[in-house]
């Protein structure tokens, strides 16, 4: 083939649409007979013909032809070649226009409801580990600053909210996607007695398109996919960056296990969290991808375009980007060993109890901003001397207010943590209903 026929060709990726094409080609023959609009015979012809290419595409023995440019022509000529005449029948009340929105709708369903389990599975992992880490305490951060202590279990159900969330814009997504554009023709309906509705019912759509020249230029169910993608890949990002940051030597809060680590050629002491790393790069492309189909649609006139072709490889990116990165982060949290000891240490050799110290003082009158000013003084005086608040007696606290009793001497990084005991909040007994209730989420998210 030369440059100018190779350039509109589709067949090395759109063949991935060739279950979706089968089945939407047997629905549609099968509606056609019992319309009357062609032959119980054809229809036989027609049907034992297509399972038979779908055997043939499963086994590996069948004949691509670039040349014919996409899977559409592709299955459509082997039928043909196999049962004759009958094939010319299959096309008819259709167009490729709504035959391949109606491939991409099928395909896309497929693809949310299997991210749909692998997202499932990482809150699962991520649910796992916060029962381990319910009593573990480690500094939380903000502006990467240590700031108050919190539960290790409560930095992990942050990730199972966001990831929460994710589901639920997939489960949206997957709403928009379920309406059936076939009976569109090539954009304004096609003039047989046709019936969408057993169509739809074969092909297990929720609902038929209501304008035809939308249905074959609509391709917002892709942008709602790739938009509930890029989400999903910056938070894990997120957490691949974190996962990075823990496993250095200078936090040392986690250890990933071998397999989610790659040496040095060089250094022999490296352990590169390169799965991590990758997790926040590939974010790059998923979120590019969307940008990518934003504008190739901006402009389009109405209805389909050939510019509609180029929806197909970021989507399959996309998909198969994430599959990987939530299956790699699920790997990476169910096999990680967390250094308890050094994250409590982290914790209290900091500054994460100036908060309560001030909290403290306005329990015993003094006005909150006046309360903060004592306590900033108190940390920079021991952070002068290199020690933590732990480490200073009541004279020295004395130095600052004579609000200060003995019992300001029990503030800890326990103590802090329980005073919290708001709904939301990190105290134990929250995180204990917190874990319960992802429990109860995960379950009503499965029976869906
Ligand atoms: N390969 C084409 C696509 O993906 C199929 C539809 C072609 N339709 C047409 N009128 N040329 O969009």
């Amino acid at each position: 083939m030369d440059a100018a026929s190779t350039y509109t060709v589709s067949i090395h990726y759109d063949r991935r649409l060739y279950r979706q094409d089968i089945a939407g080609s047997i629905a549609h023959a099968r509606m056609l007979a019992r319309q009357r609009i062609i032959t119980p015979e054809d229809r036989d012809a027609i049907v034992s013909g297509l399972e038979d290419i779908r055997g043939e595409i499963e086994a590996g023995s069948f004949p691509w032809r670039p040349e014919l440019e996409d899977i559409h022509m592709n299955i459509e000529r082997r039928l043909y070649d196999k049962i004759g005449d009958a094939a010319g029948r299959l096309h008819t009340a259709r167009s490729r226009n709504d035959q391949v929105a109606t491939d991409m709708r099928l395909y896309v369903k497929d693809a949310i409801d299997e991210t749909l389990a692998e997202i499932d599975a990482l809150r699962r992992a991520l649910l796992d580990r916060a029962r381990d880490g319910a009593t573990v305490v480690m500094p939380g951060y903000t502006h990467l600053q240590r700031a108050q202590p919190v539960y290790f279990a409560h930095h992990l159900l942050a990730y199972f909210e966001m990831l929460g969330r994710d589901a639920e814009r997939f489960r949206q997504a997957r709403v928009r996607a379920d309406v059936m554009p076939l009976g569109s023709g090539a954009l304004a309906g096609v003039p047989y007695p046709i019936d969408r509705e057993s169509v739809a019912e074969e092909l297990g759509f929720a609902a038929l398109s209501a304008n035809s020249m939308d249905a074959v230029s609509d391709r917002d169910f892709l942008l709602d996919f790739h938009a509930a993608a890029a989400a999903c890949a910056v938070h894990l990002s997120r957490m691949g960056e974190e996962l990075a940051l823990w496993s250095s030597d200078e936090f040392g809060f986690v250890r990933l296990s071998d397999e989610y680590t790659t040496g040095s050629s060089m250094m022999p002491q490296k352990r590169n969290p390169d799965f991590a790393e990758l997790a926040r790069g590939k974010t790059g492309r998923v979120i590019g991808n969307l940008v990518s189909l934003l504008t190739t649609l901006k402009g389009l006139p109405l209805t389909y375009n050939r510019d509609l072709q180029e929806d197909k490889e970021g989507f399959f990116d996309t998909f198969d980007t994430l599959l990987g990165s939530l299956r790699v982060m699920n790997g990476m949290y169910s096999s990680l060993e967390i250094n308890a000891g050094r994250m409590r240490r982290a914790a209290e050799s900091s500054h994460v109890l100036a908060t309560d110290v001030a909290d403290y003082l306005v329990a015993k009158g003094m006005p909150f901003r006046e309360a903060h000013g004592v306590s900033a003084r108190l940390s920079e005086y021991a952070a002068g001397s290199g020690r933590a608040l732990s480490d200073l007696t009541l004279a020295d606290y004395r130095l600052f207010s004579d609000l200060f009793e003995e019992d300001a001497l029990t503030i800890t990084v326990d103590s802090s943590i329980e005073a919290r005991d708001v709904p939301g909040g990190t105290g134990s007994a929250q995180v204990r209903r917190a874990i319960e209730a992802a429990e109860r989420a995960l379950a009503s998210d499965s029976n869906d």
